[in-house]
């Protein structure tokens, strides 16, 4: 059996990191393992302009644990009011990565997101000349649309035809929760690409009730049937270069998860790492973790590999206790299963 595992730093390529107290508290446990993350701007005000990014990223290296040498990786939300130049600009100049597309009232600060792809035509005509990745929530938020169908029909509906509109834009499905997903992103071509989340390889909607409301197996999209979790693993570890890592890390209080209306997202970047490599390893594929967690992504995004070598070796990790951040406790990401890979630092 094997028992270490050395592969190149991994990153992160989707993550919230928050802002101020939350940000200082989250930040250390992405910064234990990865190099960079792609980091998601659904901040409250968004982070739209170039400016905005540049701001935020300097808090997010103020924030750093000392020696920390982690690159935040800056993305822009698409508004409809989106300015097309500055954000041209701020790609041109290597402060954004990408865009990041939420439609409107979709998930946790989308609100000034898009009503309709339409009014972003032009926008996505500049990423497609510029090469600049378009990071989409996949989900549709018509009401009447059940909630489980909602990634499936947004493929449909809006992310096929985009397509078909900008053959030369560059696509993430992120946090992919179906096995339509997965299909769509394996036959679209090598311009477009999906991350999987680690509680994606694990939960299944059953989970979301099991002996109760459990408030914190809900993020968006929301846990689909068992098939699709399936569906999630087989792609995840096939070292597919279309699949790469992001662990959608998603910190709220406990507060407003265990509330009459509790909030989506799972905070997982105190477990994510040990968690996905369990997953390759149940699915007997330890020898794809480095190219999902460590080559994929870089690739995708026209960025080297990183050159830092980290072990993971086999034993158990630390339990880890709700972290504290104003006084309330943010919940990590846990289920039964009991972890048995660990980062070794030495
Ligand atoms: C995310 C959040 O809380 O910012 N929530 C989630 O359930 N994943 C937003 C998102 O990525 O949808
Ligand atoms: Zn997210």
């Amino acid at each position: 059996m094997q028992d270490r595992l050395t592969l190149r730093q991994p990153d992160d390529w989707h993550l919230h990191l928050r802002d101020g107290v939350m940000l200082q508290a989250v930040l250390p446990y992405t910064v234990r393992v990865f190099k960079r993350a792609v980091v998601m701007p659904n901040l409250d005000p968004p982070v739209v302009r170039t400016a905005d990014a540049i701001a935020y990223r300097k808090r997010i290296q103020k924030a750093l644990p000392g020696g920390a040498k982690f690159l935040p990786l800056m993305t822009a939300y698409v508004t409809e009011n989106s300015d097309t130049r500055d954000i041209e600009q701020g790609f041109e100049t290597g402060v954004f990565v990408a865009a990041k597309l939420y439609p409107a009232g979709a998930t946790t600060n989308s609100e000034n997101g898009v009503t309709d792809i339409l009014k972003i035509a032009k926008l996505l005509s500049v990423m497609s000349r510029i090469g600049m990745p378009l990071l989409i929530h996949g989900e549709v938020t018509d009401p009447t649309i059940d909630i489980f169908d909602r990634e499936k029909v947004f493929i449909e509906t809006v992310l096929r035809p985009v397509i078909e509109e900008f053959p030369e834009l560059r696509v993430v499905l992120e946090h992919i929760t179906t096995a339509d997903g997965i299909e769509f992103v394996r036959d679209a071509g090598r311009l477009v690409a999906g991350t999987i989340t680690p509680h994606h390889l694990i939960i299944n909607r059953n989970t979301l009730f099991a002996g109760g409301l459990r408030p914190h197996m809900y993020c968006l999209p929301v846990a689909k049937r068992e098939r699709h979790r399936l569906a999630l693993r087989a792609a995840a570890t096939s070292g597919d270069p279309s699949f790469f890592l992001g662990t959608d890390s998603a910190p709220h209080p406990r507060s407003q998860k265990e509330s009459d209306c509790g909030c989506a997202g799972i905070f997982n970047a105190p477990t994510a790492v040990e968690t996905y490599v369990q997953v390759f390893e149940e699915e007997d594929a330890l020898e794809n973790f480095e190219a999902f967690a460590s080559l994929n992504g870089p690739q995708f995004y026209g960025l080297e590999p990183n050159k830092d070598i980290i072990t993971l070796t086999r034993k158990a990790p630390q339990e880890e206790a709700p972290i504290i951040v104003s006084g309330e406790q943010v919940i990590p990401f846990r289920t039964d299963q009991r972890l048995y890979w660990s980062i070794a630092y030495d």
